[in-house]
Protein backbone atom coordinates (compact mmCIF):
# COMPACT_ATOMS: atom_id res chain seq x y z
CA UNK A 1 0.00 0.00 0.00
CA UNK A 2 1.26 3.53 -0.90
CA UNK A 3 1.93 5.15 2.34
CA UNK A 4 -0.59 7.99 3.07
CA UNK A 5 0.33 11.55 2.74
CA UNK A 6 -2.53 14.02 2.29
CA UNK A 7 -1.17 17.27 2.10
CA UNK A 8 -1.47 19.53 5.91
CA UNK A 9 -4.28 21.67 4.50
CA UNK A 10 -6.23 19.36 3.06
CA UNK A 11 -10.03 20.08 3.50
CA UNK A 12 -11.78 16.75 5.19
CA UNK A 13 -15.12 18.04 5.30
CA UNK A 14 -18.98 16.70 3.92
CA UNK A 15 -21.52 17.83 1.67
CA UNK A 16 -25.18 18.65 1.21
CA UNK A 17 -27.13 20.73 -0.90
CA UNK A 18 -30.43 22.75 0.58
CA UNK A 19 -33.18 21.00 -1.84
CA UNK A 20 -32.24 17.91 -0.46
CA UNK A 21 -31.95 19.13 3.49
CA UNK A 22 -33.68 22.41 4.26
CA UNK A 23 -37.36 21.42 4.20
CA UNK A 24 -40.12 24.68 3.50
CA UNK A 25 -40.26 26.34 7.26
CA UNK A 26 -39.88 30.19 6.70
CA UNK A 27 -39.65 29.63 2.42
CA UNK A 28 -41.92 32.03 0.60
CA UNK A 29 -41.59 30.74 -2.70
CA UNK A 30 -41.37 27.32 -3.68
CA UNK A 31 -38.32 26.35 -6.09
CA UNK A 32 -38.63 23.70 -9.10
CA UNK A 33 -37.38 20.62 -6.21
CA UNK A 34 -40.56 21.22 -4.60
CA UNK A 35 -42.73 19.96 -7.83
CA UNK A 36 -40.08 16.83 -8.03
CA UNK A 37 -43.01 14.04 -6.39
CA UNK A 38 -41.85 10.51 -5.02
CA UNK A 39 -42.72 7.88 -7.34
CA UNK A 40 -44.46 6.87 -10.98
CA UNK A 41 -43.74 10.49 -12.04
CA UNK A 42 -40.22 11.85 -10.38
CA UNK A 43 -37.90 10.76 -13.43
CA UNK A 44 -40.39 12.42 -16.38
CA UNK A 45 -40.54 15.51 -13.72
CA UNK A 46 -37.20 15.63 -13.52
CA UNK A 47 -36.60 15.54 -17.37
CA UNK A 48 -38.88 18.41 -17.70
CA UNK A 49 -41.36 16.13 -19.23
CA UNK A 50 -44.10 16.01 -17.37
CA UNK A 51 -46.55 18.61 -15.92
CA UNK A 52 -45.47 20.77 -13.47
CA UNK A 53 -47.95 21.24 -10.64
CA UNK A 54 -48.49 19.92 -7.12
CA UNK A 55 -51.05 17.79 -6.21
CA UNK A 56 -51.76 16.59 -2.60
CA UNK A 57 -52.06 13.33 -3.85
CA UNK A 58 -48.50 13.21 -4.01
CA UNK A 59 -45.20 13.57 -1.88
CA UNK A 60 -42.99 16.05 -2.15
CA UNK A 61 -39.66 15.60 -0.17
CA UNK A 62 -38.02 18.70 -0.69
CA UNK A 63 -40.93 20.17 1.41
CA UNK A 64 -39.70 17.80 4.42
CA UNK A 65 -35.99 17.44 3.55
CA UNK A 66 -34.39 16.72 7.00
CA UNK A 67 -35.55 20.53 8.08
CA UNK A 68 -32.02 21.61 8.53
CA UNK A 69 -33.61 24.82 8.74
CA UNK A 70 -34.12 23.87 12.34
CA UNK A 71 -31.44 21.30 13.17
CA UNK A 72 -28.48 22.97 10.97
CA UNK A 73 -26.94 23.95 14.39
CA UNK A 74 -26.79 20.54 16.00
CA UNK A 75 -25.95 19.34 12.85
CA UNK A 76 -23.05 21.80 12.22
CA UNK A 77 -21.69 20.90 15.77
CA UNK A 78 -21.89 17.03 14.66
CA UNK A 79 -19.60 17.82 12.22
CA UNK A 80 -17.05 19.77 14.03
CA UNK A 81 -17.02 17.18 16.26
CA UNK A 82 -16.07 15.02 13.45
CA UNK A 83 -12.86 17.32 12.82
CA UNK A 84 -14.51 18.84 9.59
CA UNK A 85 -12.44 21.59 8.07
CA UNK A 86 -15.20 22.06 5.12
CA UNK A 87 -18.66 21.86 5.05
CA UNK A 88 -20.60 21.83 1.28
CA UNK A 89 -24.32 23.35 1.47
CA UNK A 90 -26.17 25.46 -0.91
CA UNK A 91 -28.54 28.73 -1.04
CA UNK A 92 -31.73 28.25 -1.79
CA UNK A 93 -32.09 30.84 -4.14
CA UNK A 94 -35.97 31.59 -3.69
CA UNK A 95 -35.56 32.56 0.21
CA UNK A 96 -33.23 35.60 -0.92
CA UNK A 97 -35.22 36.34 -4.08
CA UNK A 98 -38.33 34.80 -3.77
CA UNK A 99 -39.48 36.40 -7.04
CA UNK A 100 -36.34 35.90 -8.28
CA UNK A 101 -36.28 39.67 -10.16
CA UNK A 102 -36.37 41.92 -6.59
CA UNK A 103 -33.45 44.37 -6.64
CA UNK A 104 -32.71 43.59 -3.01
CA UNK A 105 -32.57 40.32 -1.06
CA UNK A 106 -35.10 38.78 1.34
CA UNK A 107 -33.49 39.79 4.85
CA UNK A 108 -34.36 36.71 6.75
CA UNK A 109 -33.20 34.48 3.68
CA UNK A 110 -30.21 36.58 4.08
CA UNK A 111 -29.98 36.13 7.82
CA UNK A 112 -30.65 32.52 7.74
CA UNK A 113 -27.27 31.60 5.67
CA UNK A 114 -25.76 34.14 7.60
CA UNK A 115 -26.11 32.24 10.65
CA UNK A 116 -25.24 29.27 8.82
CA UNK A 117 -21.94 30.50 7.84
CA UNK A 118 -21.14 32.12 11.38
CA UNK A 119 -22.06 28.48 12.45
CA UNK A 120 -19.44 26.91 10.58
CA UNK A 121 -16.78 29.85 11.41
CA UNK A 122 -17.65 29.19 15.08
CA UNK A 123 -16.11 25.78 14.25
CA UNK A 124 -13.30 26.94 12.47
CA UNK A 125 -15.38 25.18 9.20
CA UNK A 126 -14.47 26.77 6.17
CA UNK A 127 -17.93 27.11 4.23
CA UNK A 128 -17.70 25.64 0.47
CA UNK A 129 -21.05 27.30 -0.85
CA UNK A 130 -22.93 26.01 -3.99
CA UNK A 131 -24.51 28.81 -5.07
CA UNK A 132 -27.25 26.74 -7.78
CA UNK A 133 -27.66 22.75 -6.43
CA UNK A 134 -30.43 22.03 -8.86
CA UNK A 135 -32.32 25.54 -7.49
CA UNK A 136 -34.39 27.32 -9.66
CA UNK A 137 -37.18 29.73 -7.94
CA UNK A 138 -40.53 28.74 -9.47
CA UNK A 139 -41.32 32.27 -10.36
CA UNK A 140 -38.23 31.83 -12.79
CA UNK A 141 -39.58 28.52 -14.52
CA UNK A 142 -43.01 29.68 -14.45
CA UNK A 143 -41.80 33.00 -16.19
CA UNK A 144 -38.78 32.67 -18.33
CA UNK A 145 -39.01 28.71 -18.53
CA UNK A 146 -35.67 29.06 -16.20
CA UNK A 147 -32.18 29.24 -18.09
CA UNK A 148 -33.99 28.79 -21.53
CA UNK A 149 -34.33 32.61 -21.41
CA UNK A 150 -30.97 34.42 -21.21
CA UNK A 151 -32.53 37.02 -18.83
CA UNK A 152 -31.67 34.37 -16.15
CA UNK A 153 -28.15 35.82 -16.32
CA UNK A 154 -28.44 38.96 -15.26
CA UNK A 155 -30.98 37.88 -12.29
CA UNK A 156 -28.20 34.91 -11.36
CA UNK A 157 -25.49 37.27 -11.25
CA UNK A 158 -27.70 39.68 -9.06
CA UNK A 159 -28.12 36.62 -6.60
CA UNK A 160 -24.28 35.93 -6.96
CA UNK A 161 -23.31 39.78 -6.32
CA UNK A 162 -24.88 39.60 -2.75
CA UNK A 163 -23.26 36.42 -2.10
CA UNK A 164 -19.82 37.39 -2.45
CA UNK A 165 -20.70 40.57 -1.28
CA UNK A 166 -22.44 39.93 2.19
CA UNK A 167 -20.50 36.82 2.36
CA UNK A 168 -16.82 38.69 1.79
CA UNK A 169 -14.20 38.19 3.86
CA UNK A 170 -16.00 35.09 5.39
CA UNK A 171 -16.54 32.40 2.80
CA UNK A 172 -13.60 31.83 0.10
CA UNK A 173 -14.86 28.58 -1.74
CA UNK A 174 -17.64 28.73 -4.08
CA UNK A 175 -18.84 26.67 -6.90
CA UNK A 176 -21.06 28.11 -9.12
CA UNK A 177 -23.42 25.49 -10.63
CA UNK A 178 -23.78 21.63 -9.09
CA UNK A 179 -22.89 18.96 -11.67
CA UNK A 180 -23.61 21.42 -14.84
CA UNK A 181 -23.30 18.32 -17.00
CA UNK A 182 -26.79 16.93 -15.48
CA UNK A 183 -28.82 19.19 -17.55
CA UNK A 184 -28.32 16.72 -20.32
CA UNK A 185 -30.50 14.06 -18.59
CA UNK A 186 -32.44 15.61 -15.56
CA UNK A 187 -33.14 19.11 -17.41
CA UNK A 188 -35.77 20.13 -15.15
CA UNK A 189 -34.26 18.99 -11.52
CA UNK A 190 -30.97 20.26 -12.34
CA UNK A 191 -32.03 23.82 -14.58
CA UNK A 192 -35.78 23.71 -14.09
CA UNK A 193 -36.48 23.43 -17.82
CA UNK A 194 -39.63 22.66 -19.09
CA UNK A 195 -39.57 20.87 -22.06
CA UNK A 196 -42.77 19.11 -22.65
CA UNK A 197 -44.61 19.61 -26.00
CA UNK A 198 -41.71 21.97 -27.24
CA UNK A 199 -40.71 21.24 -30.99
CA UNK A 200 -36.92 21.22 -30.49
CA UNK A 201 -35.99 20.48 -26.84
CA UNK A 202 -31.83 19.28 -27.81
CA UNK A 203 -32.32 23.12 -28.87
CA UNK A 204 -33.50 24.36 -25.70
CA UNK A 205 -31.08 22.78 -23.42
CA UNK A 206 -28.46 24.17 -25.41
CA UNK A 207 -29.60 27.30 -24.93
CA UNK A 208 -30.01 27.05 -21.37
CA UNK A 209 -26.94 25.51 -21.23
CA UNK A 210 -24.98 28.26 -22.98
CA UNK A 211 -26.73 30.78 -20.34
CA UNK A 212 -25.19 29.14 -17.42
CA UNK A 213 -21.99 28.64 -18.66
CA UNK A 214 -22.10 32.66 -19.50
CA UNK A 215 -23.20 32.83 -16.03
CA UNK A 216 -21.23 30.98 -14.74
CA UNK A 217 -17.96 32.88 -16.09
CA UNK A 218 -19.17 36.13 -15.34
CA UNK A 219 -19.71 34.85 -11.99
CA UNK A 220 -16.27 33.65 -11.53
CA UNK A 221 -15.53 37.71 -12.74
CA UNK A 222 -17.40 39.01 -10.20
CA UNK A 223 -16.28 36.89 -7.71
CA UNK A 224 -12.49 37.89 -7.49
CA UNK A 225 -13.66 41.36 -8.52
CA UNK A 226 -15.43 41.92 -4.98
CA UNK A 227 -12.67 39.15 -3.36
CA UNK A 228 -9.60 38.56 -4.87
CA UNK A 229 -8.96 35.73 -2.57
CA UNK A 230 -12.56 33.92 -3.48
CA UNK A 231 -11.60 30.42 -4.94
CA UNK A 232 -14.57 30.23 -7.68
CA UNK A 233 -15.05 26.25 -8.93
CA UNK A 234 -17.19 24.56 -11.64
CA UNK A 235 -18.19 21.40 -11.42
CA UNK A 236 -19.40 18.35 -13.58
CA UNK A 237 -20.62 14.72 -12.15
CA UNK A 238 -17.51 13.11 -13.29
CA UNK A 239 -16.59 9.29 -14.06
CA UNK A 240 -14.56 8.10 -16.33
CA UNK A 241 -15.67 5.21 -19.26
CA UNK A 242 -14.41 2.10 -20.23
CA UNK A 243 -14.23 0.25 -23.58
CA UNK A 244 -16.58 -2.93 -23.30
CA UNK A 245 -13.33 -4.18 -25.11
CA UNK A 246 -10.14 -3.43 -27.03
CA UNK A 247 -11.94 -3.48 -30.67
CA UNK A 248 -10.92 0.11 -31.86
CA UNK A 249 -14.93 0.90 -32.68
CA UNK A 250 -15.54 0.30 -28.68
CA UNK A 251 -12.12 2.54 -27.69
CA UNK A 252 -13.55 4.97 -30.10
CA UNK A 253 -16.79 4.76 -29.26
CA UNK A 254 -15.86 5.41 -25.64
CA UNK A 255 -13.41 8.55 -26.26
CA UNK A 256 -16.36 9.83 -27.78
CA UNK A 257 -18.41 9.50 -24.49
CA UNK A 258 -15.58 10.33 -22.38
CA UNK A 259 -15.49 13.54 -24.83
CA UNK A 260 -19.17 14.35 -24.15
CA UNK A 261 -18.48 14.79 -20.59
CA UNK A 262 -15.22 16.83 -21.22
CA UNK A 263 -17.08 19.35 -23.18
CA UNK A 264 -18.33 20.86 -20.00
CA UNK A 265 -15.23 21.50 -18.22
CA UNK A 266 -13.53 22.67 -21.27
CA UNK A 267 -16.25 25.25 -21.50
CA UNK A 268 -15.60 26.38 -18.55
CA UNK A 269 -11.61 25.78 -17.52
CA UNK A 270 -10.20 26.22 -21.02
CA UNK A 271 -12.68 28.96 -21.93
CA UNK A 272 -14.01 28.23 -25.33
CA UNK A 273 -16.16 25.25 -26.80
CA UNK A 274 -13.84 22.32 -28.21
CA UNK A 275 -14.12 21.49 -32.14
CA UNK A 276 -15.59 18.20 -31.42
CA UNK A 277 -18.89 19.39 -29.50
CA UNK A 278 -19.45 22.28 -32.59
CA UNK A 279 -19.10 20.06 -34.95
CA UNK A 280 -21.55 17.97 -33.02
CA UNK A 281 -23.69 20.36 -32.50
CA UNK A 282 -23.63 21.56 -36.26
CA UNK A 283 -24.47 17.73 -37.68
CA UNK A 284 -27.73 17.79 -34.95
CA UNK A 285 -28.54 21.34 -36.67
CA UNK A 286 -28.40 22.64 -33.03
CA UNK A 287 -27.22 26.39 -32.61
CA UNK A 288 -25.17 27.38 -29.94
CA UNK A 289 -27.23 31.40 -29.22
CA UNK A 290 -23.33 33.14 -28.86
CA UNK A 291 -23.65 36.99 -28.23
CA UNK A 292 -21.48 39.47 -29.26
CA UNK A 293 -18.48 39.04 -26.27
CA UNK A 294 -19.78 35.67 -25.38
CA UNK A 295 -16.67 34.39 -26.34
CA UNK A 296 -14.23 36.53 -24.32
CA UNK A 297 -16.64 35.86 -21.28
CA UNK A 298 -15.82 32.65 -21.65
CA UNK A 299 -11.88 32.86 -22.18
CA UNK A 300 -11.62 35.40 -18.92
CA UNK A 301 -14.00 33.81 -16.99
CA UNK A 302 -12.01 30.16 -16.62
CA UNK A 303 -12.65 28.76 -13.00
CA UNK A 304 -10.03 28.28 -10.31
CA UNK A 305 -10.81 24.77 -9.42
CA UNK A 306 -12.46 21.78 -10.90
CA UNK A 307 -15.25 20.17 -8.27
CA UNK A 308 -15.79 17.00 -9.04
CA UNK A 309 -18.77 14.29 -7.85
CA UNK A 310 -17.54 10.72 -8.27
CA UNK A 311 -19.67 7.77 -7.85
CA UNK A 312 -18.95 5.29 -10.74
CA UNK A 313 -17.19 5.07 -13.89
CA UNK A 314 -18.64 3.40 -16.90
CA UNK A 315 -18.60 0.94 -19.70
CA UNK A 316 -18.87 1.56 -23.07
CA UNK A 317 -19.56 -0.33 -26.37
CA UNK A 318 -20.09 0.61 -29.59
CA UNK A 319 -22.69 -2.03 -30.72
CA UNK A 320 -26.23 -0.13 -30.54
CA UNK A 321 -27.77 -3.82 -29.62
CA UNK A 322 -26.06 -4.07 -26.39
CA UNK A 323 -28.53 -1.60 -25.09
CA UNK A 324 -27.07 0.56 -21.55
CA UNK A 325 -28.15 -1.47 -18.78
CA UNK A 326 -26.96 0.02 -15.72
CA UNK A 327 -27.69 4.06 -14.69
CA UNK A 328 -25.11 4.50 -12.02
CA UNK A 329 -26.26 8.01 -11.11
CA UNK A 330 -28.22 8.34 -14.29
CA UNK A 331 -25.75 8.29 -16.71
CA UNK A 332 -26.21 5.28 -19.03
CA UNK A 333 -23.47 2.39 -19.20
CA UNK A 334 -22.54 -1.08 -19.46
CA UNK A 335 -22.48 -3.67 -16.24
CA UNK A 336 -18.62 -4.28 -15.68
CA UNK A 337 -18.36 -7.51 -15.10
CA UNK A 338 -15.19 -6.73 -12.75
CA UNK A 339 -17.44 -4.17 -10.22
CA UNK A 340 -19.57 -5.00 -7.57
CA UNK A 341 -23.08 -2.92 -7.66
CA UNK A 342 -24.70 -0.75 -4.40
CA UNK A 343 -28.03 -1.70 -3.82
CA UNK A 344 -28.96 0.75 -6.40
CA UNK A 345 -27.44 -0.60 -9.14
CA UNK A 346 -24.39 1.69 -8.79
CA UNK A 347 -21.35 0.07 -9.66
CA UNK A 348 -18.67 0.50 -7.12
CA UNK A 349 -15.14 1.16 -8.56
CA UNK A 350 -12.49 3.11 -6.54
CA UNK A 351 -9.68 2.88 -9.30
CA UNK A 352 -11.77 4.46 -11.72
CA UNK A 353 -11.48 7.66 -9.41
CA UNK A 354 -8.21 7.51 -9.66
CA UNK A 355 -8.00 6.67 -13.14
CA UNK A 356 -10.65 10.06 -13.40
CA UNK A 357 -8.86 11.98 -11.26
CA UNK A 358 -5.59 11.55 -13.53
CA UNK A 359 -7.85 12.52 -16.63
CA UNK A 360 -9.27 15.61 -15.60
CA UNK A 361 -5.58 17.25 -14.07
CA UNK A 362 -3.74 15.69 -17.41
CA UNK A 363 -6.13 17.92 -19.48
CA UNK A 364 -6.40 20.83 -17.25
CA UNK A 365 -3.94 21.09 -14.33
CA UNK A 366 -6.27 22.63 -12.20
CA UNK A 367 -6.63 21.72 -8.60
CA UNK A 368 -9.58 19.28 -7.88
CA UNK A 369 -11.80 18.99 -4.91
CA UNK A 370 -13.52 15.89 -4.74
CA UNK A 371 -16.86 17.72 -3.82
CA UNK A 372 -19.01 14.04 -3.18
CA UNK A 373 -18.34 10.63 -3.35
CA UNK A 374 -20.31 8.05 -0.90
CA UNK A 375 -22.11 5.05 -1.05
CA UNK A 376 -26.17 5.30 -0.92
CA UNK A 377 -27.34 2.43 1.53
CA UNK A 378 -30.14 0.71 3.73
CA UNK A 379 -29.21 1.34 7.71
CA UNK A 380 -30.23 -1.32 10.35
CA UNK A 381 -31.80 1.41 12.48
CA UNK A 382 -32.67 -1.61 14.84
CA UNK A 383 -28.71 -1.38 15.76
CA UNK A 384 -27.79 0.33 19.17
CA UNK A 385 -24.46 1.58 16.87
CA UNK A 386 -25.54 1.62 13.14
CA UNK A 387 -22.81 -0.79 11.89
CA UNK A 388 -22.29 0.46 8.69
CA UNK A 389 -19.70 -1.16 7.38
CA UNK A 390 -20.19 -1.01 4.12
CA UNK A 391 -19.53 2.18 3.70
CA UNK A 392 -16.78 2.66 5.62
CA UNK A 393 -15.04 0.19 3.47
CA UNK A 394 -16.14 2.24 0.18
CA UNK A 395 -15.39 5.52 1.54
CA UNK A 396 -11.45 3.77 2.64
CA UNK A 397 -10.96 2.63 -0.82
CA UNK A 398 -12.00 5.45 -2.72
CA UNK A 399 -9.69 7.49 0.02
CA UNK A 400 -7.07 5.69 -1.13
CA UNK A 401 -7.53 5.70 -4.50
CA UNK A 402 -6.93 9.46 -3.98
CA UNK A 403 -4.49 9.44 -2.10
CA UNK A 404 -2.81 7.29 -4.33
CA UNK A 405 -3.86 9.82 -7.26
CA UNK A 406 -1.80 12.60 -4.69
CA UNK A 407 0.75 10.57 -4.25
CA UNK A 408 1.67 8.55 -6.81
CA UNK A 409 0.31 10.32 -9.89
CA UNK A 410 0.62 14.15 -8.46
CA UNK A 411 -2.61 14.95 -9.04
CA UNK A 412 -3.40 18.45 -7.31
CA UNK A 413 -5.84 17.14 -5.15
CA UNK A 414 -7.28 19.66 -2.89
CA UNK A 415 -10.35 18.06 -0.56
CA UNK A 416 -12.45 15.29 -0.03
CA UNK A 417 -16.25 16.03 1.25
CA UNK A 418 -18.45 13.19 0.95
CA UNK A 419 -22.15 13.08 0.15
CA UNK A 420 -24.84 13.41 2.29
CA UNK A 421 -22.46 13.55 5.65
CA UNK A 422 -26.07 13.71 7.54
CA UNK A 423 -28.72 11.44 5.77
CA UNK A 424 -30.50 13.33 3.24
CA UNK A 425 -33.12 13.10 0.32
CA UNK A 426 -32.03 10.97 -2.35
CA UNK A 427 -32.19 13.39 -5.75
CA UNK A 428 -32.76 10.83 -8.07
CA UNK A 429 -35.10 8.00 -5.70
CA UNK A 430 -36.63 11.09 -3.61
CA UNK A 431 -36.15 8.15 -0.73
CA UNK A 432 -35.18 8.78 2.64
CA UNK A 433 -33.33 5.33 3.03
CA UNK A 434 -30.67 5.87 0.54
CA UNK A 435 -28.36 6.54 2.82
CA UNK A 436 -25.13 7.99 3.06
CA UNK A 437 -24.34 10.05 6.05
CA UNK A 438 -22.08 9.30 9.31
CA UNK A 439 -25.32 10.53 10.97
CA UNK A 440 -28.54 8.64 11.00
CA UNK A 441 -32.02 10.72 10.47
CA UNK A 442 -35.06 9.18 12.07
CA UNK A 443 -37.05 9.80 8.77
CA UNK A 444 -39.18 6.88 6.54
CA UNK A 445 -39.41 7.54 2.50
CA UNK A 446 -42.67 9.19 3.38
CA UNK A 447 -41.11 12.01 5.49
CA UNK A 448 -42.32 10.62 9.07
CA UNK A 449 -40.19 10.25 11.59
CA UNK A 450 -38.51 12.23 14.96
CA UNK A 451 -35.64 13.82 12.62
CA UNK A 452 -33.72 12.84 15.67
CA UNK A 453 -30.12 12.34 14.64
CA UNK A 454 -28.12 9.48 15.61
CA UNK A 455 -24.18 9.21 15.50
CA UNK A 456 -23.46 5.70 13.10
CA UNK A 457 -19.94 3.95 13.33
CA UNK A 458 -18.55 5.69 10.49
CA UNK A 459 -18.83 9.10 12.05
CA UNK A 460 -15.94 8.06 14.52
CA UNK A 461 -14.08 6.30 11.63
CA UNK A 462 -14.15 9.55 9.56
CA UNK A 463 -13.46 11.24 13.05
CA UNK A 464 -10.45 9.55 13.33
CA UNK A 465 -8.95 9.60 9.47
CA UNK A 466 -9.39 13.48 9.82
CA UNK A 467 -7.52 13.75 12.98
CA UNK A 468 -4.86 11.78 12.04
CA UNK A 469 -4.87 13.46 7.98
CA UNK A 470 -6.04 9.90 6.63
CA UNK A 471 -3.10 8.28 8.33
CA UNK A 472 -5.91 6.39 10.43
CA UNK A 473 -6.33 4.23 7.02
CA UNK A 474 -2.84 2.10 7.31
CA UNK A 475 -4.29 0.05 10.02
C1 LIG B 1 -25.34 14.01 -7.29
C2 LIG B 1 -26.09 15.22 -6.82
O1 LIG B 1 -25.73 13.78 -8.61
O2 LIG B 1 -25.56 12.79 -6.68
C3 LIG B 1 -26.74 15.08 -5.46
O3 LIG B 1 -25.30 16.38 -6.85
C4 LIG B 1 -27.25 13.68 -5.29
O4 LIG B 1 -27.70 16.09 -5.32
C5 LIG B 1 -26.07 12.72 -5.37
O5 LIG B 1 -27.98 13.47 -4.12
C6 LIG B 1 -26.39 11.27 -5.07
O6 LIG B 1 -27.45 10.84 -5.86
P1 LIG B 1 -28.73 10.16 -5.23
O7 LIG B 1 -29.63 9.99 -6.37
O8 LIG B 1 -28.28 8.89 -4.65
O9 LIG B 1 -29.23 11.12 -4.23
Amino acid sequence: MTKINFPNNFLWGGAIAANQTEGNIGLKELSNSNFIPVGNRRFSVAEGMSAIQRSSLEYYPADRGINFIEHYKDDIKLFSEMGFKVFRFSITWSRLYPQGEEKYPDSDGLKLYDDIVNECLKYNIEPLITISHFDVPIKLVEKYNSWANRKMIDLYLNFCKTLFVHFKERVHYWITFNEINMILYMPFMSSGLILENLDNPEQIKLDALHHEFIASALAVKLGHEIDKNNQIGCMVAAGDLYPRTCAPNDVLKTQKENQRNYFFTDVQLRGKYPNFALKYFKKKGLKVPFKSGDRTILESGIADYLAISYYNSGTMSSNKSELCEIKGNVFPSLTNPYLKKSEWGWQIDPVGLRITLNSLFDRYEKPIFIVENGLGAKDNANQTLIQDDYRISYLKAHILAVNDAINVDGVDVIGYTPWGCIDLVSASSGEMSKRYGFIYVDENDKGEGSMIRRKKKSFYWYKDVIRTNGKSLEN
